[in-house]
This record gives structure tokens, sequence and C-alpha cells, in this order.
């Protein structure tokens, strides 16, 4: 985040009462309750979680302990002898509770006139039937899934279909290259991938089979490849291994009828890799019952989802906050989700207002960066369409600049809406961090407290907690249910990564602060970790994509300030001996890490730099390249260890030419 962002936080003393109006209704009615429930969860965790669980979920058979953890060992097992199924807890057992013809999934794609709405009852055949078609190809229980698609229904069925069977599905966000899909379909050896033939974007197509051709060349484990006609572009399809979606769904042979799998609390449910600081993205795996559990109680708590709710949260299903926002969590409380194929620029800057209006969306989810970049456009498109249907908003990604929260708050919200800024992570599963839209007292740019049961605290380096509005790392003291159980394949990278630093503790990788008023600020990352519009990108991977390169002979990368993407990348980037500095080289490196990552990674600057600022021991000292990426020239702090202090000022001249 930038500094002026921080700045504008330290100052921030605005307080935001909550609404009134609905109040009584609520499911978390007032700071009272709050509290209530907060020392519950604290004096018997074990009995408030496992009551969450019984009520939320529908158990086959019921579990016989609630907690078995051992965080210092990075062992943690929750609703141990437990079974159920996720798709029988999201679909099945809504039939016969009323929900049989309510709306489960309203899919509004990128051309205005292309809506489907798919009842309970409508997805339960859709799933059923894929689910009926993945068993047909050889996929059981415990067997890896990948899907890389577009924002379409048929992502929601494919995930539910594998939980159905047992299947676990590892979701590759489609804006990723050839090579990422690669490198995750490799890592979890997925037995089937599932994609479309392009996806719509901002009307255009955007070719995708072409980046599957190009991975699964060296994919040995995936035996199909299952395609969606989504753009109607013409694909070449390999014979024997690619088959179209629509006429296997549509095969008479095909039994439908597919039992739920029976499974364990603790089976896996899926992998999604994220980021870390250093290496390959991780693969982390969450399982069943204290998964499902978790997205349930946060989308129920922190949204005040109620029955008759249109709830729609923007985020692409490849992220986290799709799996439990758009799909498991709205669904296992037998809601009505909303899911949108586009963006929301497109055709115009009010297209996310013009659905809010043409569904009467209730529940509104979004990111800092989606509101910066709208507010730009300017107030106009906002007031274009009646939004008077909004009663909760909600913020996720990064942290939101108190500017940023004014605007939702006023324009979006009338001045008058509950923003729950809601801090969590891909490895928590859900919401950790966040207000209740009707008992917390908001203060913009704060994400406010810990939900109950969560005990989130800011700790020095030894792990004791900081005194109000020090600075330090924000830790997870107790499991909870929605907790990431592994990272895929590395059980010695799970513990180091999370449990090792701070001895029974849940290490997150950001800094916060916790003020007078015990709210908390997320400062943002500790690690060498970068959020892109939400997005969270290593820096370690741009480095590899970009050496990958044969001009480049050394690069380091770091996050600088951003006015809409909150950070963006910039590359140093030292060339190889025979190779000249150009524009030319410099747009190709760009492409070069777009094609290699994906766009998401697409670096803001790159720098030609002659050296990199290293300690004697050959360390890059990383603090000085993120200050002068952010335009300081003084103030460097100690460079004593550098092994050529010379170095600074030349980066810096190279920077001041840049721009
Ligand atoms: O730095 C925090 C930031 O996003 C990181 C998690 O990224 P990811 O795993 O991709 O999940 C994003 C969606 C949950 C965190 O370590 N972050 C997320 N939400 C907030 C936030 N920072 C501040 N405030 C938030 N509300």
């Amino acid at each position: 985040m930038s500094q002026t962002n921080i700045e504008s936080m330290l100052d921030e003393k605005r307080v935001f009462e909550p609404p009134f109006a609905r109040r009584d209704n609520a499911h978390v009615r007032s700071m009272e309750q709050y509290r209530e429930l907060c020392s519950r969860a604290d004096e018997d965790p074990e009995g408030f979680w496992a009551e969450r669980a019984v009520k939320l979920l529908d158990w086959f058979r019921p579990f016989d302990s609630v907690l078995d953890a051992d965080m210092q060992q990075a062992d943690i097992r929750w609703f141990s002898g437990g079974r159920l199924n996720v798709a029988y807890n999201c679909i099945d057992r809504h039939l016969t509770r009323g929900r049989r013809n309510k709306a489960a999934i309203i899919w509004q794609g990128e051309p205005e006139e292309d809506v489907r709405v798919y009842t309970y009852q409508m997805l339960h055949d859709e799933v059923c039937r894929f689910a009926a078609v993945l068993r047909s190809l050889g996929v059981k229980k415990g067997d890896r899934v990948s899907l890389y698609m577009p924002m379409i229904p048929e992502l929601a069925f494919a995930m539910l279909a594998c939980t159905r069977i047992g299947a676990v599905h590892s979701v590759v966000f489609a804006g990723f290259s050839a090579v990422s899909l690669q490198n995750r379909i490799q890592d979890c050896e997925a037995k089937v991938l599932v994609t479309a033939d392009a996806v719509l974007r901002a009307g255009r197509r955007i070719p995708l089979k072409n980046n599957v051709d190009e991975a699964l060349r060296q994919c040995p484990s995936v035996e199909k490849c299952i395609v969606v006609r989504r753009a109607g572009v013409d694909i070449p399809m390999e014979a024997g291994r690619d088959l179209w979606w629509d006429e296997l769904a549509a095969d008479p042979e095909l039994d439908a009828v597919c039992p739920c799998e029976e499974m364990e609390s603790e089976d896996p449910l899926f992998i999604l890799y994220t980021s870390g600081s250093t290496g390959r993205p991780k693969g982390v795996v969450h399982t069943t019952g204290g998964y499902l559990t978790y997205a349930a109680h946060t989308t129920q708590w922190v949204f005040d989802l109620q029955d008759d709710d249109v709830y729609w949260c923007t985020a692409d299903a490849g992220w986290i906050t799709g799996h439990s926002y758009i799909v498991y969590g709205p669904l296992a409380l037998g809601g009505t989700s909303l899911m949108f194929e586009g963006v929301p620029t497109w055709p115009s800057p009010d297209r996310f207002w013009h659905i809010v209006q043409k569904f009467r969306v209730n529940i509104f989810y979004t990111a800092p960066t989606v509101v910066r970049s709208l507010m730009r456009e300017g107030v106009e498109w906002t007031q274009k369409h009646d939004l008077s249907s909004l009663r909760v908003l909600g913020s996720v990604g990064e942290p939101i600049n108190p500017e940023a929260w004014m605007w939702y708050h006023n324009y979006i919200g009338g001045g008058k809406l509950p923003i729950v800024d809601t801090w969590w992570q891909t490895e928590t599963g859900g919401i950790m961090i966040s207000a209740l839209p009707y008992a917390t007292p908001l203060k913009p740019g704060s994400a406010t407290f810990p939900l109950p049961g969560i005990d989130a605290a800011v700790v020095d380096a030894e792990g004791n907690a900081v005194e109000a509005n020090q600075g330090g790392y924000l830790v997870v003291r107790r499991p909870w249910p929605g907790m990431l159980r592994g990272v895929y394949g590395d059980p010695e990278r799970f513990r180091q990564t999370y449990f090792e630093r701070f001895a029974g503790m849940y290490e997150s990788g950001d800094g916060a602060r916790v003020d007078e008023d015990g709210y908390i600020w997320v400062m943002g990352r500790l690690d060498d970790v970068i959020n892109v519009s939400g997005h969270r990108m290593g820096t370690a991977e741009v480095e590899s994509a970009l050496v990958a390169h044969p001009a480049v002979a050394e690069a380091a990368v770091v996050g600088m300030p951003h006015a809409v993407k909150g950070e963006s990348i910039y590359a140093y980037v030292t060339l190889a001996a025979d190779e000249d500095e150009s524009e030319e080289l410099r747009a190709e490196l760009r492409t070069w890490v777009r094609k290699e990552i994906g766009p998401i990674a697409t670096p803001e600057v790159i720098q030609f730099a002659d050296g990199l600022p290293k300690t004697r021991s050959g360390k890059i000292m990383r603090r000085i390249l993120r200050k002068i990426a952010s335009g300081e020239t003084s103030e460097f702090g100690d460079t004593s260890t550098l092994s050529d202090p010379g170095v600074i000022t030349d980066l810096i001249d190279g920077r001041l030419e840049l721009t």
C-alpha cells in the first residue's frame, strides 16, 4: 500500500454506527451480542464450533471429536469421524426444504441478453449429469480434476460435481498462462482437465483452449480434456483426449443418477494454488467438513444472508473468494448467488450498477481496486441506476483506503449502508476479521474485529502481543475450522511457512496494528508477496520468469504503490553482457512475463540496472529497491552492509530517466 494511504489511515478517526433498520432480523444484532458470542467461543471453542457445524450442515454420520490439533506439528483435524458430502449440503438437502424452485445461481453472461437462472432442482440435475460424466471417464474419489474456465455456470457445476463424487478440484484462474496452468496440473497430477473454447472479455474473444493444448504437451497425468463451447470459436480437438461437454452430458447412455459419495470430514475437498515468498506457488489444501462449516458460517454472519436475498460476489471463481463466497458459502445456506461473466467497465462503467438494479441485488461484495477504478469514472455512472435494493456492502483483497471507503459508502451505499471490510486469505478458507453489518461501528480502512472464535492477534518477533498502535505480525493463536490442512505434496513447506516462526500460532504473513479501541488495521504483506489488484503475486515467481529470458542476467522485483491496483510490479533487470538496453527489449520482457505467468504478473515498470544493491554476502536489499520504486531518493536507512553503495545513486538516476 502507498505511503499516502497508510498515512491517511493513521489519521482516520471517523466512526460510522451500524444501521438500525432491519437490525432485529439480523443474524448478529448488536455489539453486545457479538461480545457474548466471543465469550462463549473463548470459553468453549469446541462447543461453539460443534454447534455451528451441526446447525449449518447435514452430516451422514456425526463426528466423534470436534478438534484434534497440534499447531506446532502442523497437524489439524476438525470433526473427525464425521461424514458428509458438499454437493449434498449445497444442493440436495434444499430440494426437500421448500427451496426446490428457488434460484440457486443467477448467471449474467457478458452479453446483456445472456442470462441463465438455475433453480436448486436444475442445479441438481446439471451437477448430477456432470458428476456422472466424470465418473464415466474413470474419475474416482481422491482423483484430482483441474478446472481452467471462464465465469460460466459450468464452472460451478464442475466444482460441485467433483465434490459429489469425492474428486478433488483445482481451479486455475483463466487469466493464467499455459506455463502456469502446466505447473499447477503437474503439481497435483490431475487426471482430467475441464476448460472452454475461449473467454468472452470486454467484447473480445480470448482463446483459452490453445493455452490448454500448449500446457498439456507435458502433462502426462491428464487423460481427458473436457471442453465447454462458450464463445463458438473453432478450435482443434485432439482425438481420444478432447471431448465436448455438451456431447458428453447429452449422451443418452449416460446414467445420470449420481449418488453422493460419503466423505470423511478430513478428506481433501480442493486444492487452490497461491503465491508465496519463495519458489513455485503452493497448492493450498482445504478439506471437507471444516471448510464447508466455515464458508457457510461466515457467509451467514458477515453478510447477514437471508433467504430472500440476491447476493452478488464479483470475484472470479478462480480465486478463493469465488470458491467460498460465490459457490460454497451461499449455496450451503440455500441462498441465491449471482455469477457474472464480464468486467465492471464494459460496455460502460455502470455495468455493475446496471446489474444491481436488474436483479435487485441486496448484498454486494467486491474489491477495493474495483471501487477505485469505478471511482475514477465519475459518480454520474452510479446515479443512472436505482441501487436501493442494496443493504450490505463488502470489500476484500487488500486494505480499502478511506477515500475509496467513503465513495463506496456514499455513492453505492447512499450514505447509509454498512461496509464489511473482510480480511482473510486463501489459506484461511473464509473471512477471519470483519465487521458484522448490523453490529459493528465502522472505521473506514479498518477490518475491525476478529469474528467470534477467531483468536487473531498482532504480535512482536517473540510472539507477544504488542501494545496499542504498535505494528507487528498478524497471527492466529487458535485453530479454526476453515484453516488450510496442507500444502499439496509438501508437508514440510506447510509447517515451515505457517507454523514455525511463532510456536503454536498460524502466521499470516501480514503486518497489522490494533488501535486504542481494539480495531485491527491490516497494513499489508511483510514478506515478498505483492498484492496487485487484490491478487497475490510472489516476487520470486516474476523474477524467475524474467531470468528465464536469454537477455536477462539478473532480476529483482518489488511492489510499487499504484493508485488503482493498490500495488503494481516494478522490476529491476540487469542484462546479459552482450545485450543492449532498448524499448523493444523492455516491451519484449513484459510480453514474456505475461506469457510465462499471465497478464496479472506484467511488470508496470522495467528499469534496466547495471547492478543491484547487494550485501557483501550477496543478498539483494529489497528494502532499498522498494524505496526507489516508490519514488524516494533519500532516507535509505543503514546501507553500511552494501558491497557497493554507489549502486543506489545509479538506480535513482535510472528511475529519474524513466519517469
Ligand atoms: O495481504 C492480505 C490481503 O490479501 C492477502 C490474501 O490474499 P489471497 O490469499 O489471494 O486472498 C485474497 C482474498 C481473501 C492477505 O494476506 N488482504 C485480503 N483481504 C484484505 C487484505 N488486506 C487488508 N484488508 C483486507 N480486507
